[in-house]
């Protein structure tokens, strides 16, 4: 038996509920006739210790406060929370309590350690990453269970550790890392091997003081056992905005620019900011405080979009926790966003507001002066251009589908006139960046600019090769 913890946990938790297992070694293991269920009160159900040595290990590796996880603590029946001892060994502070661990940088470097990790073989990959990050080499031995796990783990551990420029020895059932100090670090694009725990220990690359990015491939395999890695992950990792990279789609009204950038946002798992809807909230609010959309309310308006009460869920956007989506999407909603978007400060107030989706892991922000203004460093920007015939087609299309009577000559006039506002404006005009690349979709389908966006970002290799 290679899985004895696992085993234990089945025991334990029988014997909570009133059942007393006969145990002959670890061949035979018999259940009296008779035996019943007895309700144990309450009982906690712990959380996975294995997904914790993720956390564990950023906790021993990160500056400042540490981290605290919550739902398993040091005496969980799980065998993996033995991970915990070795990250103490290797330097790691642990504080424990009823159900939650408390996890903090202690000696740094780590320390190098060798260690028999029979009892830990999933949890054991996490120290793999750790050693990375150690005084000195490690060692971790009976570990022929690798093997034959999802993917050859040793193998797998010791070709994607290289990439990032570590020196590693393998044998039949042990693997040895040596620390990779800073200035070594390469930029990598780690291959996953359909093996979620290949992809999440790596990511505790991404921590190196070198502070070259690392690509994992494939990040949805971590779904196996733990869907929500990253966003868990991102939800408590931090780094400069500079390093969160930004796509920015700019371009005319009808466009495609939502479509095309929630569509590449959803693709790479990013956070999607539409700007356009900012205007149009800010809009809404200034009509609804009674204000006119003109430069004489141009102080008042700016002061209700420097506090906007804002949030999208989903397609559906809230002001005050009011679902105003219907409100600003309709075409009197489109043209007083761009009465209110003329003004300066209005457009000031907003910048703070457009700076704050810029998260982990990335943003798709789509608008008119995405480019220009708000994420001039962006390192990838499109202008998205298509002719005014076919936008008014889209727009009547859409309405039509919506159940709203419109009219395409109209709806060319009314876009025209918008084109031209945002783009003779003074400020932040609507116009491609110096360096945007252009797309016209006139006769392309969504798929095929989804395609050519794609496209043009991996060639970027923002995260390596
Ligand atoms: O993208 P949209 O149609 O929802 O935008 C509505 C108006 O808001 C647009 O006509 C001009 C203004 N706007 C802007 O000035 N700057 C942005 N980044 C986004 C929109």
């Amino acid at each position: 038996l290679i899985s004895k913890p696992y085993i234990e946990i089945t025991l334990n938790l029988l014997a909570r509920f009133g059942i007393a297992v006969e145990r002959h070694g670890w061949e035979r293991f018999v259940i009296p006739a008779g035996s019943r269920y007895q309700s144990p009160g309450s009982i906690h159900v712990e959380a996975d210790a294995s997904s914790a040595s993720y956390f564990i290990a950023l906790g021993a590796m990160a500056e400042g406060q540490g981290i605290r996880i919550q739902g398993v603590g040091a005496d969980s029946i799980q065998g993996d929370i033995r991970f915990m001892d070795a990250a103490a060994q290797m330097g790691a502070q642990i504080t424990s309590g009823p159900n939650w661990l408390e996890i903090q940088r202690g000696t740094w470097p780590l320390k190098g350690i060798t260690l028999d990790c029979n009892h830990i073989p999933d949890a054991a990959m996490t120290l793999a990453v750790m050693a990375l990050y150690a005084d000195g080499p490690t060692t971790l031995r009976n570990i022929a269970s690798w093997r034959v796990k999802e993917t050859d783990r040793i193998t797998a551990m010791a070709a994607e550790s290289r990439k990032l420029g570590a020196t590693v020895e393998e044998g039949p059932d042990w693997i040895t890392i040596h620390p990779l100090p800073a200035g070594h670090w390469r930029r990598a694009s780690i291959h996953t091997y359909d093996d979620h725990r290949v992809a999440m220990c790596f990511s505790l690359a991404a921590f190196n003081a070198d502070q070259v990015p690392v690509r994992i491939e494939d990040p949805k395999c971590v779904a196996k056992t733990f869907p929500d890695y990253f966003e868990a992950l991102f939800s408590v990792a931090h780094t400069a905005s500079p390093h969160i990279p930004v796509i920015c789609i700019d371009g005319p009204t009808a466009s495609g620019k939502g479509t095309l950038a929630s569509r590449v946002a959803a693709q790479l798992g990013y956070h999607y900011l539409d700007s356009g809807a900012l205007y149009r909230v800010t809009a809404h609010a200034a009509l609804q405080a009674g204000l006119t959309l003109e430069a004489a309310d141009e102080a008042a308006i700016a002061k209700l979009a420097r506090r906007l009460p804002v949030r999208f869920e989903g397609e559906q956007v809230l002001l005050d926790n009011v679902d105003v989506t219907d409100a600003i999407r309709s075409e009197q909603g489109g043209m007083n966003a761009s009465k209110v978007s003329v003004l300066p400060t209005v457009r000031e107030a907003l910048i703070d507001l457009q700076h704050s989706f810029q998260r982990l892991p990335g943003l798709l922000a789509d608008g008119r002066d995405m480019g220009t203004v708000i994420f001039p460093n962006a390192p990838l920007k499109v202008f998205l251009t298509a002719s005014a015939a076919q936008r008014a087609e889209r727009r009547h299309k859409q309405l039509i589908l919506k159940g709203f009577s419109a009219n395409i000559d109209g709806l060319r006039a009314d876009l025209e006139a918008r084109d031209a506002r945002d783009m003779s404006r003074s400020v932040a005009p609507l116009l491609p960046a110096q360096d945007a690349l252009q797309l016209d979709n006139s006769s392309l389908t969504i798929e095929a600019s989804v395609e050519q966006v794609m496209v043009w970002w991996q060639s970027r290799q923002v995260f390596g090769a």
